[in-house]
C-alpha cells in the first residue's frame, strides 16, 4: 500500500523564490518514490503559483487552514472554494497551532464537514498537549474526534484522513514510540466505529463501521531516521512532516527511507 506524506511547511519559507526552490527539490524526491503519495501544504499565498508550475501528477496540494464559511465578512480567512480554485485537493483541519490560538473542536468539525461538501479531503489533526498517567489523553482525543465527525455521514468517514499529532512531540527530533502510536491507531479506529451517526456514542444508532478502514497519519518530530519504523510498526499509513519538510536534503532522505 502507498504511504502518504504531508509536507506541512507552516509559515515557511519567506519568499516565493525560496518556495519554488524547495518545491522543486520536494517534487524530485516524490518522483523517485513511487510508493509515496506526497501532499505539499505551502503557505496559502504560494499555493496557486506552485500548482501552476507543476505539470506532474505525483504531488497534490493542501491548504494549511480554512474557514468553514462559504464567503463574506471574514477578514484574513480563506474559504475552501478559494483553496480548491487555487489547486488544493486537501485541507489541514484543527492543527494544534490553530487550536492553540482558540480554534475549538466544534469549529474544526464544521470545516471537516464543509470540506467534504466541497469534494476536498480533510486532514483532521488531533492530539493531546501532554500525556497523563491515568490515560486522560485518550478521552481528550476521543472528544476531538467526536466533535470533528459530528456532521460527517457514516458513509463518508473514510474520506477523512486522521492525523494524530501529540503536541508534546511537535517540533522536536524524537517521536513517540511506534508501540504507543499503535495503541493510538487502534484507539482512534475503535472510537470511530463506536460513534453513531451524529457523533454520539453507540446505543443502537448507525455506527461508523468503516472507521476501521480510516487512514491515520502520525505527526510530531518525524525525521529521516524514525519514519520507517513508525510506518512499519504503528498501523499508521503515513505522516505529517513539519520542520524536516522545509529542509530539502533531510526531506529527500525521509522520502527515500520509505521507498
Ligand atoms: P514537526 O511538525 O514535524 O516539526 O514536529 C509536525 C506538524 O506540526 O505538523
Amino acid at each position: 500500500m502507498k504511504s502518504i506524506v504531508v509536507a506541512n511547511w507552516k509559515m515557511n519559507p519567506p519568499t516565493m523564490r525560496e518556495a519554488k526552490k524547495l518545491f522543486d527539490a520536494t517534487r524530485k524526491a516524490a518522483e523517485s518514490a513511487k510508493n509515496v503519495t506526497l501532499i505539499v501544504a505551502p503557505p496559502a499565498i504560494f499555493l496557486r503559483d506552485l500548482r501552476a508550475r507543476y505539470k506532474g501528477k505525483r504531488v497534490a496540494f493542501a491548504l494549511q487552514q480554512a474557514s468553514a464559511e462559504g464567503s463574506g465578512a471574514y477578514t484574513g480567512d480563506i474559504s475552501l472554494l478559494q483553496a480548491k480554485d487555487a489547486g488544493a485537493q486537501y485541507v489541514i483541519v484543527g492543527h494544534s497551532e490553530q487550536r492553540a490560538k482558540g480554534e475549538t473542536n466544534e469549529a474544526a468539525g464544521k470545516v471537516v464537514a464543509a470540506a467534504l461538501v466541497c469534494g476536498m479531503t480533510p486532514i483532521l489533526c488531533v492530539g493531546e498537549r501532554e500525556r497523563s498517567q491515568n490515560g486522560e489523553h485518550f478521552s481528550f482525543v476521543k472528544e476531538q474526534l467526536r466533535a470533528a465527525f459530528a456532521d460527517v455521514e457514516p458513509s463518508k468517514v473514510t474520506k477523512v484522513l486522521v492525523a494524530y499529532e501529540p503536541v508534546w512531540a511537535i517540533g522536536g527530533e524524537k517521536t513517540m514510540s511506534p508501540r504507543d502510536m499503535h495503541e493510538m491507531t487502534i484507539f482512534i479506529r475503535k472510537t470511530l466505529v463506536g460513534m453513531s451517526s451524529g457523533g454520539g456514542s453507540t446505543s443502537g444508532g448507525k455506527g461508523y463501521e468503516a472507521g476501521m478502514n480510516v487512514k491515520i497519519l502520525y505527526g510530531g518530530a518525524t525525521t529521516e531516521s524514525n519514519a520507517l519504523p513508525m510506518l512499519q510498526e504503528s498501523g499508521a499509513q503515513g505522516f505529517i512532516v513539519g520542520h524536516v519538510s522545509i529542509d530539502a536534503f533531510r526531506f529527500a532522505a525521509l522520502i527515500s527511507s520509505l521507498s
